[in-house]
């Protein structure tokens, strides 16, 4: 059976920082946010259900990540003043039911791509935050493109990529 949970503790989250450094290289990105222990333990104690994870059985499939922020600081992010590792830094510690909410990673593994599972833990991560109305994104793969537009079609929300 698939499940989204959310994460509880730094083991939850230890296999879905591996898949994004695997999918993105962040280590070797400074302009993307780091999967460090610091960020993993901030997430716990700011926002633990800005992470969704996918599951079948006890296995992890895949993940959607994303954090409610201001207005401001996602203007800044998405016209290119603020890097994603500075974004989340404004970020933590603010209104988790802002109405303004940056989507920053969906990873699928590979076997599992292209069976509507990324819309799947993506829908359900924005359900989590029913004050959203406008979502930034930065696009980053062609797939990743396709499932923006994917998701825009679905859900009665802004979508804004980042220029
Ligand atoms: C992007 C990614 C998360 C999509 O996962 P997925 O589970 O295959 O996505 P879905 O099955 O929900 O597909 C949703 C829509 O996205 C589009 N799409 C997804 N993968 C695509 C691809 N390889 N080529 C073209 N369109 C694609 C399609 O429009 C699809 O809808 P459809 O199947 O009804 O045509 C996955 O390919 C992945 O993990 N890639 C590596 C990480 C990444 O690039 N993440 C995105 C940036 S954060």
């Amino acid at each position: 059976m698939i499940r989204v949970w959310a994460p509880k503790s730094a083991a939850d989250l230890e296999e879905g920082a591996a898949l994004t450094d695997s999918a993105f290289d962040a280590t070797h990105d400074p302009f993307q946010l780091q999967p460090t222990i610091k960020t993993v333990e901030e997430i716990l104690a700011w926002c633990p259900k800005s992470v969704a994870l996918l599951s079948e059985n006890d296995t992890l499939l895949g993940f959607a990540f994303g954090w409610p922020t201001s207005e401001k600081s996602l203007n800044d992010f998405l016209y290119g003043s603020l890097t994603e590792q500075q974004l989340w830094d404004d970020s933590i510690g603010g209104n988790t039911r802002s109405s303004t909410f940056y989507l920053s990673a969906i990873v699928i593994k590979p076997a599992y791509q292209r069976r509507g599972l990324a819309t799947k833990v993506a829908t359900e991560l924005l359900r989590r935050f029913p004050d959203v109305q406008t979502v930034g994104y930065w696009a980053y793969t062609r797939e990743g493109g396709a499932l923006m537009e994917k998701l825009k079609s679905v859900l009665p929300i802004e979508f804004k990529a980042r220029a």
